[in-house]
């Protein structure tokens, strides 16, 4: 087994490396493809994390993850693919290596720097994970590093895709550790006003070094997350959702949708997606056999109540149980969404309607991209 997956690892760092490194045909002309750059949390994360100094709960590098696509465990958190590998293959671009790859450095193609737990505030899980601030200074290093002149850099950079997914983990956080006294000193709404204002300052920066076309994933039902049902001391929803956690939630994604539209008329050329999360989470949840799954509530990995406990793998040190087959469930672990899952939020968020992503999917994103292509050439 082990040397099985050592066999696929390289097999995927060779078949990575070929497309990021090298042209390939047509080599010396320009990649005409926009590039990704990857911002964000465990959603997104493709390994970073298994880089850095944290604990196992931040970190997915081992057994059961992994199991179903890969068919090794990559420090992603699923059974296999997440959001930023669908949207490469419909973008029909290779997958992105994590950035802290060691010897990665070619970057033309774009970046991910998420990092599981990562967060807007410097005060969530300070020092266990990449958080936003740090994952900007990577993308200025990258920006360094790219060749060319500053007009070929801006305009490489201008027809960029630059997906986020920030939040989660500054909502979840308190009521997951049970370390509410920083929360506490804020209402709801400036609390959210702290996350919004620094994702602002983000997006600002991105905007700055060139960036334009943005695609945003917004803050997921997490109260209703196996992790937080299984620390839910009140049981207040009536559905054993952790309502604190929701509640802050539905705040941040107002406060989102209205700062991507004032954005909009403030940065120069700014345009935007931004897909429902918190829609597409309750109705899955609810209704899951509508969508294919035949548990929509409990993880098929983990311990405890929902296997909501933070138990998946032996590695956790934990006893827990895995289900036989992950794309019958909405969740992988405590807190993220199969392979099967995510597929189907990534289809949405790629062509869906307007009712669940606006006020462009991405494919209508990347087309805009190529557009800006054309009138270059001429
Ligand atoms: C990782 O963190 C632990 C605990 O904070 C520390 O003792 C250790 O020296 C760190 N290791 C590295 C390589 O930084
Ligand atoms: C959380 O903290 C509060 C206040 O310190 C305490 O009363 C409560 O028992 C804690 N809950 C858990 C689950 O540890
Ligand atoms: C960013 O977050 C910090 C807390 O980490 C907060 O003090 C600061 O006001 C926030 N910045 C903005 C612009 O909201």
């Amino acid at each position: 087994m082990a040397k099985h997956s050592i066999f696929l690892q390289i097999l995927l760092f060779v078949h990575c490396t070929f497309f990021i490194v090298f042209p390939g045909p047509g080599a010396g002309r320009q990649d005409h493809r926009a590039a990704l750059f990857v911002f964000g949390d465990s959603l997104f994360d493709v390994g970073n994390n298994n880089y850095i100094n944290t604990s196992t709960t931040f970190q997915a590098n081992f057994w059961p993850y992994g199991q179903t696509f890969f068919k090794y465990p990559t420090g992603r958190y699923s059974d296999g693919r997440l959001i930023p590998d669908f949207i490469a293959e419909h973008a029909k671009r290779p997958l992105l290596l994590p950035y802290k790859h060691p010897g990665y450095n070619q970057h033309a193609g774009g970046a991910n720097f998420a990092s599981s737990g990562a967060s807007a505030l410097a005060e969530t899980f300070q020092g266990l994970a990449i958080n936003l601030h740090t994952q900007l200074n990577y993308f200025k290093e990258v920006e360094r590093q790219l060749g060319g002149d500053i007009e070929a850099k801006k305009a490489l950079l201008s027809r960029a895709i630059f997906v986020l997914s920030i939040g989660a983990a500054d909502y979840a956080s308190p009521f997951w550790t049970n370390k509410t006294g920083f929360i506490r000193r804020f209402s709801g709404e400036e609390y959210v006003g702290m996350v919004i204002g620094n994702l602002t300052l983000v997006i600002k920066e991105i905007h700055k070094a060139g960036g334009r076309k943005f695609g945003f994933l917004g803050v997921s039902p997490m109260g209703c997350w196996p992790m937080l049902r299984a620390v839910n001391p009140t049981n207040t929803g009536d559905d054993g959702c952790h309502e604190d956690v929701n509640a802050l939630v539905r705040l941040h994604n107002v406060a989102l949708s209205q700062l991507l539209r004032s954005l909009e008329g403030e940065l120069q050329g700014f345009k935007y997606s931004l897909f429902d999360f918190y829609t597409w989470g309750l109705e899955r949840i609810n209704n899951p056999s509508k969508y294919g799954f035949k548990e929509g509530k409990e993880a098929c990995c983990g311990a405890g109540p929902y296997r909501g406990f933070d138990s998946c793998g032996e590695k956790r040190g934990v006893e827990y149980q895995l289900c036989s087959n992950p794309s019958e469930y909405l969740f992988f672990d405590l807190a993220h969404p199969s392979d099967a899952a995510f597929k189907q939020l990534s289809e949405l968020m790629w062509s869906g309607p307007p009712s669940i992503v606006w006020p462009y999917n991405l494919k209508a994103l990347f087309e805009l991209s190529l557009e800006d292509h054309g009138s270059d050439e001429l």
